[in-house]
């Protein structure tokens, strides 16, 4: 058989013999940082031809370049070597978004940081997990760390706990099964039998705004997406503690609060619920409080605008995504929970083939009984670093950087004539509306506007609707490069679009 190309790549049963085959040999480290260095060269070539944050192809053009980048598919029946790798690369970056452009402003999806990245490197390196002592001793501890650093910023005292998440969504999830068999626990054997035979409802208060994670935990908890009640928002987007209050007072006998969940950062507008009157009327009717901080939690970093989140502390359970608002690669999710005895009564777990008893009586204990995973990768390797590297202020920095320019892009669409402000910003991200001549259209050319960017290739812009269903167009700024002009350029690009679709329509 021919081996074409580099030995690690090639598919030879001799190659199973190279030194360099396997990532945590000494020769196959340094293999990993030569491949590192030529892929993130290509990748840096690819991107230099580029324009802006995405590649300018519609999604059938994207295909068939895909299509033309890997004749064979991605699997073909012998390795092709590390040629093959580096067209790959190549090929990757040429189609893939860049966050770290100014003008991508989507999503909650910010450019990840170089040192985040590299020890990323290194996780995938040693290929450790932190399901068991043994699968990655370095690691179980450092998550503990990393844990433990996350429940001191947000105001927890020593008994707290937390595990990193594959995703807010996750996160919410997971909070949502503790406060479920913490209220469902004496009325039916959650663990055992499930909900079977329960004659009572479980219900989930949180804003009409919640992110739609909780509805999906509700259902995959079986509960049912019925048993969320949306509690009415104020004209500031944040959940009416006074409508929460009657929505409690008028459930039906045998409705049984699971939770209420707060959110600190909604996904569209940046609004903080007020914490301290839902914790207040939560601790009143002895009710868990979870608060999905996905997108706030960021907040605790930054002296300025930690103060928004006074009363986070008295949650008993919050979600973070570092993936978020500390710019760590995807995911980087965390569980904070302000009694760690939680994960006891809910994933708990002894495994004969993973954490038996007497292992850990004698210590040797690891994370499993903390997730809803079993392998779990090394996440707290790349949060250690960025936090070593940067600190707490230098976070906090980057997310001050970014509230800046969203009070800029704020002022900057007040004062044109073309543009409407849905909301003051809270955080760092601005909605709004492009106003066309003829008003009536408006939902069409703003949704239309932002394919045509898309198709550019050249801004990338969110997008949202309104209760009553109309369109908006959302900046998210979460790079903290960028600067004013960079935000300026992105109206003008918008403007110039909407034009474009006010005369031309949309193209096809
Ligand atoms: C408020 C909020 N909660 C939860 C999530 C879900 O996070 P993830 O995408 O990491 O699952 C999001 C995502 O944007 C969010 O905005």
């Amino acid at each position: 058989m021919s081996m074409p190309g580099h030995a690690p790549l090639a598919s030879a049963p001799s190659s199973l013999l190279e030194p360099d085959l396997l990532a945590a040999a000494p020769a196959g480290l340094t293999e990993v940082g030569r491949l590192v260095t030529d892929l993130t060269g290509e990748a840096a070539r690819a991107l230099r031809r580029r324009n802006g944050p995405l590649p300018p192809l519609s999604p059938d053009e994207l295909a068939r370049r895909m299509d033309a980048d890997l004749p064979e598919g991605p699997l073909p029946e012998t390795g092709r070597g590390r040629a093959a790798v580096l067209a790959l690369a190549r090929s990757y970056a040429a189609g893939t978004v860049d966050l770290a452009d100014p003008r991508a402003a989507a999503h909650l999806q910010p450019p990840s940081l170089s040192v985040a990245a590299a020890a990323d490197v290194l996780a995938s390196v040693f290929n450790a997990s932190v399901d068991t002592w043994d699968s990655g001793p370095s690691a179980v501890e450092l998550e503990r760390r990393v844990v433990r650093a996350l429940t001191d910023l947000a105001g927890y005292g020593p008994g707290a706990g937390g595990v990193l998440t594959p995703g807010g969504s996750t996160s919410n999830l997971q909070a949502l099964l503790i406060a479920r068999d913490a209220a469902l626990r004496a009325r039916a054997d959650i663990r055992g039998a499930g909900l079977t035979g329960l004659a009572v409802r479980p219900v989930v208060y949180c804003s009409e705004l919640a992110h739609f994670s909780v509805a999906r935990a509700c259902a995959l908890l079986g509960l049912g997406e019925e048993a969320v009640r949306a509690v009415p928002a104020d004209a500031a987007h944040r959940m009416d503690p006074a409508a929460l209050d009657r929505a409690l007072a008028a459930r039906a006998a045998d409705e049984i609060p699971v939770a209420v969940v707060a959110t600190a950062g909604t996904t569209d507008y940046g609004s903080i619920d007020p914490l301290p009157e839902l914790a207040a009327i939560a601790h009143r009717e002895g009710i868990r409080l979870h608060v999905d901080a996905a997108y706030g939690g960021g907040a605790l970093f930054s002296d300025r605008l930690r103060p928004l989140l006074g009363g986070l502390d008295a949650a008993d359970s919050i979600t973070i995504d570092l993936h978020k608002t500390a710019w760590q690669p995807a995911a980087a999710s965390a569980l904070l929970v302000r009694d760690a005895r939680d994960f006891a009564a809910t994933t708990g777990l002894r495994v004969a083939y993973l954490n038996p008893d007497d292992d850990g009586a004698a210590g040797y204990d690891g994370l499993l009984g903390n997730s809803l995973a079993t392998t779990r990768r090394a996440d707290a390797l790349r949060v250690a670093a960025t936090f070593l590297a940067l600190g707490r202020q230098g976070i906090g920095a980057m997310l001050d950087a970014c509230h800046d320019l969203a009070r800029h892009a704020a002022a900057a669409v007040t004062a044109h004539p073309d543009l409407e402000l849905t909301a003051e910003p809270v955080l760092t991200t601005v909605v709004f509306r492009y106003l066309p001549a003829r008003r009536a259209e408006a939902d069409t050319v703003n949704g239309a506007l932002r394919r045509r960017l898309l198709r550019q290739g050249t801004a990338l812009v969110g997008r949202t609707d309104l209760r009553d269903g109309s369109v908006r167009l959302k900046l998210t700024l979460l790079n903290p490069q960028a600067t004013k002009t960079d935000v300026d350029d992105l109206f003008a690009a918008v403007i110039a679009a909407g034009r474009a679709v006010e005369t031309d329509g949309e193209p096809q």
